[in-house]
């Protein structure tokens, strides 16, 4: 296609060669050429805006900007510090993107201790053109062969091997080892690849290739690898710096800085992607008819204007149109063009940089522009020189500027006045371009004259810098293989569940019976759910649960009204004498009446008491053992209302009338019960877990009757006491376990409930720290001390809303400092563990109703369930997991759950009401 561009430059067929007549010399050519170089001057005042604008453009997209995007993208990487030196091994490094069509591959080996250096063996493979734009599995699949090409000739044997991919473009990268390119850049135009995570691209590709077993470590952009690989000078490196085919640079941010991180500490590796720069016009001053005409026929018109005026890829390309318009107008080379001069990429940095440096004379200029098909005149070499040197001039004054922004974000991120940094520098612009560094540095100098700044060439090309990542990524990489093996047994399956579910099935069925089982299956003499017809004002206490409480429920007919306190029962109490206990429970009582006024009333009184009670009647249970940290001495074996009677007595101060004794699952159930009728179980998932549910009364081998119904506390928190449930109990199961006051009790429970989840994961954690997995391997005090992890701590944690930042906020309060990393793995541990709790308390739950479906013999059953308990109403995911789990394994049973609102002392209190209107009809 034949065009002309905006200069009037001829491109296409007919072009090359030389006018009909040799042109002479026209008389306005000083002019003519002074008025192509004034175009690439770059005032001083104008490089200063740049730099302003360059750094409002940084903070925008630092702080999350969407509109209009910010152009420079300023990407988070997963390098959150730069090296120690301590890292070592051997490490395989594939470079993409960084050196034009060239891709190499490196053997790197990290000594381990600072200024101890290997050089790396590497090899350059050149990557055909149609490589380059054609589909992107070929690429690599010829990246594959390329690293099975160059491995080779090592030996490397059947190791397997590690390996850092240094992939030069524009990602988004949500971990060391995942990156989704955005778009391509620098002549590179793979179909399929945008979009797509590139390290599972390049893994396929290897495995396509099968040669060797090579793990994909850690993926990194060149400029990372630049700062990674510098060996620190007088001041910490920490930013880097490529100007090769492309340029770009990353510097270390402070993390809270970074909107799109969750992360307030520390520092993290941006880069910034700043090619593009400008994309939306920022530069239009500076811009050159030949900077137009260049983005107007490269690959990515309109995308990365500021990295065509700097990156090695375009230098000589803006050259090419310099010259071949001066030579059109007859300035340059008699008139006469050549195809080199007139076809896209015809003149290379090579060329440029060789021909502006001072040194090359100017015959060498001559045999150059010669061997470009040129026919230069003698006073051509000198023109053609200032060209290349006002074109790279310019390139380095920008990049300059962009640097001197990025200072300036340094200095004030860090709020330091005066800043002491190095520069990593990488790229063959720097290698091959005599003034680019000096002319960079002075530029510098004048626009950040407030920072010390040292420029450390890169050593082989950034990878030992990638090597150091890949260590370290590698590392973690061995980190979280191992949380997965820690927490892979808290995984259980849905066969296992399902184990779960059947076992409990035979447990009820036994219990009932009055066979030997874990499941006490106690009767309540609770024989029916409320129907509405309770009326009275009723006492209740509710003891067990997180808070003490005494209440007061007034039943009328326009519903139910309750006034209640909390009352606290000191560890002391709860772990001293019965008697103590019990007189204890009376004084909060006394207080209640007084405050509320009703001294000297004898109200009917509920006592919802969640411990294993064997009832003999409503107002009759004996406690079977303490469980859930109560321990008082001389209870056991004791009928608990008699014990209250007694410090009753003992109080004589007040009469109260003990009607009902109610499990907490029990008054759980009748408070439900009271608005749905169709609940029939009721459950508790708190301190402790529990369940209980209507049974028919002819199953129950210890009540007599057969027809109707009787609710049976299950007391499920012991089921498994005999050992069935060996199978799915972990070493951390078994320590917590020991080191409570019960052991070998309540299994089930402890597997479950908020009093125990803590601990289990305190145990994890703690497995892991000694493993060097967490905390730095570093065991505290803290972290040893019993109890520290509050069931609370499991449902902030995994709530959704809070970022891992508050994570680490609520550990570090509790005296356990961590990485991010640390706070993630955390997050990882309390979600195995409460996830197994929710999927054992689903299979619970999946049993109960099942029984309820076949006792009743129904095809489907519809249920529902009353529950309470601090961990099923604060935490975040456990109900739905519980749902869930019941869902799948009672399909043929339709649940709903209701959250208990009042606690059970409404429960107990119309346990209560039950039984005083029974009582008054039997008195008619
Ligand atoms: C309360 C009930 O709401 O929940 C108590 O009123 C019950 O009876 C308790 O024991 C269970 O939850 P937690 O978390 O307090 O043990
Ligand atoms: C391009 C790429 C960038 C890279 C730079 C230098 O700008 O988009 O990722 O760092 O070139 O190679
Ligand atoms: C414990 C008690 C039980 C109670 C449960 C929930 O398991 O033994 O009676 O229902 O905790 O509080």
């Amino acid at each position: 296609m034949d065009s002309v561009g905006p200069l009037g430059l001829q491109q296409g067929d007919g072009a090359p060669g030389c006018p009909q007549e040799a042109l002479p010399c026209p008389s306005n050519s000083s002019e003519l050429v002074q008025e192509c170089l004034r175009q690439f001057k770059v005032t001083g005042a104008q490089l200063r805006q740049i730099q302003a604008s360059f750094l409002d453009s940084m903070e925008q997209a630092l702080s999350g900007q969407a509109n209009p995007a910010p152009t420079v993208r300023m990407l988070p990487t997963y390098v959150g510090s730069v090296p120690h030196g301590t890292e070592q091994g051997d490490f395989v490094v594939l470079e993409l993107g960084a050196i034009g069509a060239s891709l190499r591959v490196l053997w790197v080996t990290l000594m381990g201790t600072e200024g101890h250096r290997m050089e790396p063996q590497s090899r350059e493979f050149v990557i055909p053109q149609e490589v380059m734009v054609g589909p992107g599995q070929q690429l690599f699949d010829f990246a594959a062969r390329c690293l099975s090409e160059f491995l080779d000739a090592l030996p490397v044997g059947n190791q397997c091997l590690q390996l850092g991919f240094s992939f030069s473009f524009p990602c988004h990268q949500t971990g060391l080892d995942k990156s989704t390119l955005i778009s391509w850049t620098k002549g590179f135009r793979c179909s399929g690849v945008e979009g797509q995570d590139v390290v599972q691209l390049l893994r396929d590709a290897i495995q396509r290739q099968g040669a060797y077993s090579i793990d994909v470590v850690a993926v990194v952009n060149d400029t990372v690898g630049t700062m990674m690989g510098c060996e620190p000078g007088a001041g910490p490196c920490e930013v880097g710096l490529v100007v090769d085919t492309g340029t770009n640079a990353c510097y270390m941010e402070e993390a809270r800085h970074v909107a799109l991180l969750d992360e307030d500490r520390g520092r993290v590796c941006i880069s910034i992607e700043w090619g593009s720069f400008s994309d939306d016009g920022a530069l239009g001053p500076v811009l050159t008819t030949f900077d137009h005409i260049l983005d107007h026929e490269s690959l990515n018109p309109g995308a990365q204007r500021f990295e065509k005026m700097i990156g090695g890829l375009y230098l000589g390309e803006l050259v090419r149109l310099v010259l071949a318009h001066l030579a059109q107008r007859g300035v340059l080379f008699g008139g006469c063009t050549s195809p080199a001069l007139l076809s896209r990429g015809g003149i290379l940095l090579e060329h440029v940089a060789e021909m502006e440096d001072p040194s090359a004379g100017a015959a060498r200029v001559h045999t150059i522009l010669q061997d470009l098909g040129l026919r230069p005149r003698a006073s051509d070499t000198e023109l053609v020189r200032h060209v290349c040197a006002a074109v790279c001039t310019r390139a380095a004054q920008l990049c300059a500027a962009a640097l001197a922004a990025v200072l300036s974000r340094l200095q004030r991120s860090r709020e330091q006045e005066t800043l002491q940094i190095a520069v990593a520098t990488g790229g063959r612009v720097f290698e091959r371009h005599p003034r680019f560094l000096s002319i960079l540095q002075e530029t510098v100098m004048l626009l950040a004259p407030t920072c010390d700044v040292s420029f450390i060439p890169s050593v082989d090309g950034g990878g030992r810098g990638v090597a150091m990542v890949t260590a370290v990524a590698a590392r973690l990489a061995a980190h979280r293989r191992l949380l997965e093996e820690t927490l892979a047994p808290f995984r259980v399956t849905c066969e296992q569940l399902a184990a779960v579910q059947a076992q409990m099935r035979e447990a009820m069925a036994r219990g009932l019976r009055g066979e030997a089982s874990s499941l006490r299956m106690l009767p309540t003499y609770v024989r029916a759910t409320p129907d509405g017809s309770e009326r009275g004002d009723f006492l209740a206490l509710d003891l067990g649960g997180t808070n003490f409480r005494v209440l007061l429920v007034r039943v009328a007919t326009g519903g139910v009204q309750i006034s209640s306190q909390i009352y606290s029962i000191p560890e002391c109490v709860a772990q001293g004498s019965g008697q103590q206990l019990f007189d204890h429970i009376v004084d909060c009582i006394v207080d209640f009446q007084q405050k509320q006024g009703l001294s000297g009333q004898s109200l009917p009184l509920g006592f919802t008491f969640s411990f294993p009670c064997r009832q003999l009647g409503l107002d009759q249970g004996i406690l079977l053992t303490w469980t859930k940290g109560f321990n008082a001495s001389d209870c056991e074996g004791q009928d608990v209302v008699c014990l209250l009677r007694e410090a009753i007595r003992r109080r004589q101060a007040t009469e109260l009338n003990v009607v009902a004794i109610v499990n907490d699952t029990v008054g759980t159930m009748m408070s439900c019960g009271y608005e749905d009728p169709r609940c029939e179980v009721g459950l508790i998932v708190g301190t402790g877990t529990n369940a209980c549910y209507m049974e028919e009364l002819r199953n129950v081998a210890s009540v007599a009757g057969d027809s109707g119904h009787m609710c049976i506390n299950m007391e499920w928190g012991a089921f498994g006491d005999d050992g069935s449930l060996g199978m799915l109990s972990t070493h951390f199961d078994a320590s917590v376990d020991q080191a409570s006051i019960n052991p070998g009790k309540q299994r089930f429970e402890k597997m479950i409930s908020g009093m125990y989840l803590g601990e289990i994961v305190r145990h994890v954690l703690l497995h892991l720290t000694r493993l060097g997995v967490l905390f730095r391997g570093q065991l505290t005090q803290r972290l040893q001390t019993r109890d520290i992890f509050k069931t609370k701590f499991l449902s902030e944690i995994e709530s959704d809303s809070l970022a891992l930042r508050q994570v680490r906020a609520i550990l570090e309060a509790l005296g356990l400092p961590l990485t991010s990393d640390d706070a993630l793995m955390v997050l990882e541990v309390c979600q195995a563990v409460s996830q197994r709790a929710a999927q054992l308390c689903g299979a619970g739950v999946a049993a109960v109703v099942e029984k309820i479906r076949e006792n009743r013999g129904l095809e489907e059953l519809t249920v529902s369930v009353g529950v309470d308990g601090t961990l099923y109403k604060m935490h975040p995911h456990f109900s739905s997991l519980v749902a869930a789990t019941v869902r799948e394994l009672a399909p043929r049973c339709a649940v709903t759950f209701l959250q208990s609102e009042d606690g059970s002392g409404k429960g107990a209190a119309l346990v209560t009401a039950v039984a005083c209107r029974l009582a008054q009809m039997t008195h008619v």
